[in-house]
């Protein structure tokens, strides 16, 4: 089986993207994870963000820095167990960390959402938080993908050598741009560094570029904007053995608009 995983979704034109391409794109996959931090003006997730992106395909919504963006997410982590926030942010933060989700063929997935510490704010251990998802998991289901939103792409690595053999997939999301080292790890785990950006192509990170244009210049903090225009969308296809959970290949995903 297939699980299509989706990079940060932002803006309009994030939400516009999935909304065209992603149906056909899900019509060879059993279950679509995407990751939604980005979705509502670049930050956070509202209702109708959330609404549009189930609407286009998005089984479970993965989060990350931006979780707390928009007050909104607040009823949606009480209410859908398909929204998730990391796994090792407080344990007092609303919300779960993992979910186990059915897919379209009927198998169970249990989906992790994990938040780097390198270049970050702080957090509890992703490590360990991962060993404790994947025990609870385990009572369930063996296919169990993980999405660690993380910053340096050498934690990112360690994560996906951590894991090797004890869960399907360990795709990295936060840094905006697609990475080209998508592989199977030796013990059946499918990795990539990062799945890259849903949004404004001609943008910085999908923010507007004269904006973070004048930052740097100036050095004088500017209130960010989404960028508009042409998109792009991009992810991932794990191919899974349902039977013992090992990814068997990978597929990256990435369209221009
Ligand atoms: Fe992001
Ligand atoms: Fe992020």
């Amino acid at each position: 089986m297939k699980i299509l995983c989706i990079g940060d979704v932002v803006g309009r034109t994030g939400r516009e993207m999935l909304n065209k391409f992603l149906p056909k794109l899900k019509s060879s996959a059993e279950l679509v994870i995407v990751n939604g931090e980005n979705a509502s003006h670049g930050r956070g997730l509202t209702r109708n963000s959330f609404d549009e992106l189930a609407a286009s395909g998005a089984d479970v919504v993965t989060l990350g820095n931006h979780a707390w963006g928009c007050k909104d997410v607040f009823a949606l982590l009480e209410h859908h167990r398909e929204v998730i926030r990391p796994a090792n942010f407080s344990p007092r933060s609303p919300g779960r960390g993992y979910t186990i989700a059915k897919a379209k063929n009927g198998a169970l997935v249990g989906v992790i959402n994990l938040i780097g510490r390198t270049f970050m704010n702080p957090a509890d251990s992703p490590f360990d938080a991962a060993d404790r998802a994947i025990d609870a998991i385990k009572q369930k289901t063996d296919i169990i993908l993980v999405d660690f939103h993380a910053e340096a792409t050498s934690e990112k690595g360690a994560m996906g050598w951590y894991l090797n053999g004890r869960v399907s997939a360990v795709f990295g999301t936060h840094t905006h741009v697609q990475t080209s080292d998508d592989c199977v790890l030796p013990k059946g785990t499918g990795f990539i560094s990062d799945l890259g950006m849903t949004g404004p192509i001609f943008s910085v990170l999908g923010q507007d570029r004269q904006t973070i244009v004048d930052r740097f210049v100036t050095g004088i903090p500017q209130k960010f904007e989404v960028a508009d225009g042409r998109g792009q969308l991009c992810g991932c296809y794990f191919e899974i053995d349902e039977n013992s959970g090992r990814c068997l290949s990978t597929e990256r995903v990435f369209i221009k608009e």
